[in-house]
């Protein structure tokens, strides 16, 4: 699977490298971009970049240019070179209120049939299309790319009735496929927000494998970002993500029932969770992302309505959080079974974050969630050189483990918080929290218990 993973890394390197001259796509703002106060710290050997990304400004780039001399619906005589399928060419008009909905369809379906092919939304040109489940299965080596912008109709009072509420793109059924390009995927939450329904998550991908998806900047979305579920082999690279502080669960990347995931390079700012894991997620490794303000990266909620939960090997290194609700956290309801194991968060930077570190057992929405007898067990969690500064609304550092299956092997390594401005709450809270320190914890915290408990049971309940 990492071998297809780094083929299709390879494929798009190679499409990039012929077709994009103009190989700028993140501009400086004006202001002065942030970076870690301390790079060198945060700086590792496997760390594909030290430092975060700079916020890109949304101007939207020139693009590589298409061949119009050709028919675009006819495949290239030369197999391997890539054939590309400009929308434009399809009907696509590309001026923001026209439309091109069937162009987009056209072009994809075109595309679909033909080994590492593109579809271009090219730049300069600003697309409208209506919710559309762009599905395969199609060739291998697929691309899309969106070089201009491209948006859903303006709020709800333009969404066509007929049209599906809960998502926007869906891309169904793909295997080695590539989303990308220098430009804008636009969500017009604006008018979605203050709706009392749930509006529709952006990008959604489903039940695909071996999928890209790199260089743009995706923002404003009614709900999630994008989503992944039923996936296997993701690798996300230098995205972009933006929504207004106060845009209600906007989360940024979303990954449930999907295995196999790197995400790398990336900045993202939003209303809710900066990445949020879901259950069925394993090996997966995040890198070199920046968020913030968000409510974190966040691993659940998890169990709930007694469901069965399996999350491992999920990795968080390089990291930085920044205005942010909370840090690192990893959520589940009372009264789930399964298990969360083998967490690891590496060199995390913060900045006036509340919650920095925070594991929440008894999750609760209303409020009077009822005292169950069964959770989700945690187990051989780290945290690792989480160093920067907190919110002193909330304490720092907080393990509020199940009363009835203790969390298990947590290990406090260089973990130092110290107040952004006002007075040190040093009050860290465990309950029924094992684990050791490695050093000296800022905060102190006394409250970690030492060993296993007595009680553990080796229960089928919490197997995964
Ligand atoms: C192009 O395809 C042909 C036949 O499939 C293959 O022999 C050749 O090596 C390919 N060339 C490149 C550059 O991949
Ligand atoms: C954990 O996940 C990483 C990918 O993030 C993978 O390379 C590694 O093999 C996984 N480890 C185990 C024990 O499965
Ligand atoms: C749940 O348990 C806690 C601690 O034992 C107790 O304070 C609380 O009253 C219980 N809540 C309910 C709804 O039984
Ligand atoms: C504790 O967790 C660490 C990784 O988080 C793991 O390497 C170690 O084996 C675990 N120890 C026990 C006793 O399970």
């Amino acid at each position: 699977m990492m071998k297809l993973l780094h083929l299709t890394l390879f494929l798009l390197i190679a499409i990039e490298n012929a077709a994009n001259a103009n190989g700028a796509r993140h501009h400086h703002s004006p202001k002065k971009p942030k970076t870690h106060k301390n790079p060198r710290k945060l700086s590792h050997a496997y760390a594909p970049s030290p430092t975060p990304t700079p916020t890109p400004t949304p101007t939207y780039p020139p693009s590589i240019p298409s061949d119009p001399s050709r028919d675009p619906t006819q495949p290239d005589d030369n197999t391997n070179t890539t054939c590309i399928f400009d929308v434009t060419e399809f009907g696509a008009v590309g001026d923001g209120s026209n439309d091109d909905t069937a162009a987009f369809r056209s072009a994809w379906k075109a595309a679909c049939q033909v080994e590492n092919s593109v579809v271009l939304a090219p730049s300069g040109l600003v697309f409208m299309i209506t919710s559309t489940i762009f599905s395969g299965p199609c060739q291998p080596g697929l691309v899309l790319q969106v070089d201009g912008v491209l948006m859903p109709p303006d709020g709800p009072d333009c969404w066509p009735e007929s049209d599906s509420h809960q998502q926007w793109l869906v891309f169904y059924r793909l295997d080695d496929m590539t989303l990308t390009g220098t430009g804008t995927i636009e969500g017009n939450g604006q008018k979605w927000w203050d709706l009392p329904c749930k509006p529709h998550k952006l990008i959604r991908f489903f039940m695909s494998n071996n999928l890209v998806v790199t260089g743009l900047r995706i923002q404003n979305s009614p709900k999630f970002h994008m989503k992944f579920d039923g996936c296997e082999g993701v690798l996300i690279d230098k995205l972009s993500i933006s929504s207004p502080k106060l845009s209600p669960n906007t989360d940024g990347i979303h990954i449930e029932d999907t295995k196999s995931v790197g995400i790398y390079n990336s900045v993202i700012a939003n209303g809710d969770d900066c990445i949020s894991i879901g259950q069925g997620c394993s090996d997966v490794d995040i890198e070199a992302v920046t968020c913030g303000p968000s409510h974190g990266i966040s691993i659940g909620s998890l169990g709930v309505h007694n469901s069965r939960a399996c999350v491992s090997n999920i990795t968080v290194r390089n990291a930085f959080i920044k205005e942010s609700d909370n840090g690192l956290r990893i959520k589940t309801w009372q009264g789930g079974t399964g298990s969360v194991s083998g967490i690891s968060f590496e060199n995390i930077q913060m900045e006036n974050v509340r919650n920095c570190v925070i594991i929440d057992q008894y999750y609760c929405l209303t409020k009077a969630c009822r005292n169950e007898t069964s959770a989700v067990y945690l187990s051989d969690v780290t945290f690792r050189n989480v160093k920067g500064t907190y919110d002193v609304r909330s304490p720092p550092i907080h393990f509020a483990c199940s009363d009835s299956v203790a969390c298990t092997n947590i290990t406090m390594s260089e973990v130092e918080l110290l107040p952004y401005e006002g007075v040190l709450v040093d009050d860290p809270f465990c309950w029924n929290a094992y684990g050791v320190q490695e050093t000296l914890t800022i905060p102190p915290i006394d409250c970690l218990l030492d060993g296993m408990p007595q009680s553990l049971t080796e229960n089928s309940l919490y197997g995964c």
